[in-house]
């Protein structure tokens, strides 16, 4: 009885927050930052304000496309950009997020190459492929990417960076590109395409697009890796959230976050939140659902060159202050479709500050739930109350006797 009475009040708990609280809300600009020279700039402002705070996306494509995320303690911070010195050989110090004292975190994210293996067994086991079953990479640094400016939309709060590899001898960017769009939001809400991602107004999404990028094999798949920074009292780690409600995205049950990971816990951070899963048609489509994975984080810190926009931020000395850790994002399932299907790929993540959204149950579950809870909590109850008028009753056709 006890157990039953706790879960009744876990779900009326659960449905009370769910419909609880005022969403809040940003005030979302979004800007092509155009330079001395317009056919160079290529740099996407997102500034979310809130009642006393900012967060500011500097997305770039100098180097690979790389996201700044800053978070400002005041309302009124803005970005400067000096041209002359991020063209230079030391752009340290030529984007700033202005006063400097109202940062109070900062992270990237860039995307660097693209792997492409040929998934010869169908295994889908891009760790086990061997050295041989790789194409040689497509490295993002290397990609020419079309003027931000002219896909700007600022009433869906989006944009587009829309890449092909600089020389492509064997055209297979002749019909395609690699594309990285962004939206913003203003307030919470789920997305409206799949995988149907939760957000809320401290978050902004991405999309890595693949379309119509000739594959080089019949059995090609794909990767996508990343490097992101993090401050040296910290670093970056990745999570799985597991739910059992797959509403929005059937037969998806995984979440995967790269979140901080730092000693004091009190302070927020930024984060990358995924489904495990991507799509291999334009309309994402349930059918053609391709499930990702993600790899072990490596620390890269030594190693790895560093695209000018991030260096343009935290200066030339970012190696010593930032632990710079990578990943990899692997598309595709054993005896799974191919790329090749429909020479198509989209993922989407959502990039963000604070929290990450989680999931709370749909309606849906909720009210079956509360059926197969309610219902033996019902029956006992049922049972309990016949039981108490049988007892009544037999008590009574004793009492003449007595
Ligand atoms: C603008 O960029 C183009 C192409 O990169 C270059 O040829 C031209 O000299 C630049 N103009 C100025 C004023 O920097
Ligand atoms: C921009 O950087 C250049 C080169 O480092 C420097 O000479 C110039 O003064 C800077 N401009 C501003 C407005 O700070
Ligand atoms: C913003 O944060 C800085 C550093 O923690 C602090 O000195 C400043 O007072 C804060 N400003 C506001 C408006 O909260
Ligand atoms: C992938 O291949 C490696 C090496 O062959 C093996 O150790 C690993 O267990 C495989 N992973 C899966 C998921 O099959
Ligand atoms: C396919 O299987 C063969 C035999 O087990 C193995 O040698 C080869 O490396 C596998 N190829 C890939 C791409 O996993
Ligand atoms: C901008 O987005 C809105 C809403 O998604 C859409 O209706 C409109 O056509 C878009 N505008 C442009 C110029 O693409
Ligand atoms: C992409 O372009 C770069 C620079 O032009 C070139 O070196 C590289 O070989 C190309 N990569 C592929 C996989 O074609
Ligand atoms: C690009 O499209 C043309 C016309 O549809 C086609 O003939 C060509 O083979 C395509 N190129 C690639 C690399 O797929
Ligand atoms: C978003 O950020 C604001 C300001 O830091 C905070 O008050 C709010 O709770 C956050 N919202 C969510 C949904 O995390
Ligand atoms: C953790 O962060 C809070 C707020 O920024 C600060 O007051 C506190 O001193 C920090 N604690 C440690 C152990 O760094
Ligand atoms: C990564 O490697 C560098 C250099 O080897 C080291 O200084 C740093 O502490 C390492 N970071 C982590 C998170 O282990
Ligand atoms: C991603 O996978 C490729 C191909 O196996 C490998 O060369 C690269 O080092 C991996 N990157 C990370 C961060 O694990």
């Amino acid at each position: 009885m006890w157990f039953v009475r706790r879960l009744l009040f876990l779900l009326l708990q659960v449905s009370l927050c769910w419909g609880g609280s005022e969403p809040y809300r940003r005030e979302v600009h979004l800007d092509a930052v155009s330079g001395p020279n317009s056919s160079v700039s290529n740099l996407l402002h997102v500034r979310a304000v809130g009642y006393s705070d900012t967060i500011h996306y500097v997305w770039g494509t100098l180097g690979a496309p790389t996201v700044l995320l800053v978070y400002s303690n005041s309302s009124k911070s803005t970005l400067n950009v000096n041209w002359t010195k991020l063209f230079s050989p030391f752009p340290s110090g030529a984007v700033r997020i202005e006063p400097a004292e109202s940062i109070l975190y900062s992270t990237a994210i860039a995307f660097t190459k693209i792997f492409e293996y040929d998934d010869s067994n169908n295994t889908a086991n891009f760790s086990g492929a061997p050295e041989s079953a790789f194409y040689p990479a497509y490295n993002l640094a290397d990609f020419v990417w079309g003027d931000v400016s002219k896909t700007l939309n600022t009433t869906a709060l989006s944009a587009e960076f829309q890449g092909v590899n600089a020389s492509d001898p064997a055209k297979h960017f002749q019909n395609g590109s690699v594309s990285f769009r962004v939206s913003a939001y203003k307030e919470g809400s789920r997305d409206l395409l799949p995988p149907h991602l939760l957000y809320t107004a401290n978050c902004s999404k991405v999309e890595f697009v693949m379309a119509e990028v000739a594959p080089r094999g019949k059995k090609s798949r794909f990767v996508l890796e990343m490097v992101t920074l993090e401050k040296k009292n910290g670093q970056k780690r990745t999570d799985s959230v597991w739910s059992i409600d797959d509403e929005y995205t059937p037969t998806i049950f995984e979440m995967a976050q790269l979140i901080s990971d730092v000693q004091n816990h009190s302070r927020a951070q930024g984060f990358l939140q995924w489904k495990a899963v991507a799509y291999g048609d334009p309309s994402s489509s349930r059918a053609e659902a391709v499930p990702c994975r993600y790899h072990q984080l490596h620390n890269v810190s030594e190693t790895w060159p560093l695209p000018d926009l991030a260096v343009a931020f935290f200066g030339e000395d970012v190696r010593e202050h930032y632990n710079v850790e990578a990943l990899n994002v692997s598309f595709g399932v054993a005896d799974g479709e191919f790329y090749e299907k429909h020479n198509y790929l989209i993922w989407s993540a959502v990039l963000g500050f604070g929290t990450p959204p989680r999931d709370s149950f749909s309606t849906l579950v909720i009210a079956i739930m509360a059926v197969a809870l309610g219902m033996p909590a019902v029956l006992l109850i049922v049972g309990f109350i016949t039981m108490c008028i049988l007892k009544k009753k037999r008590y009574s056709e004793y009492e003449p006797i007595n």
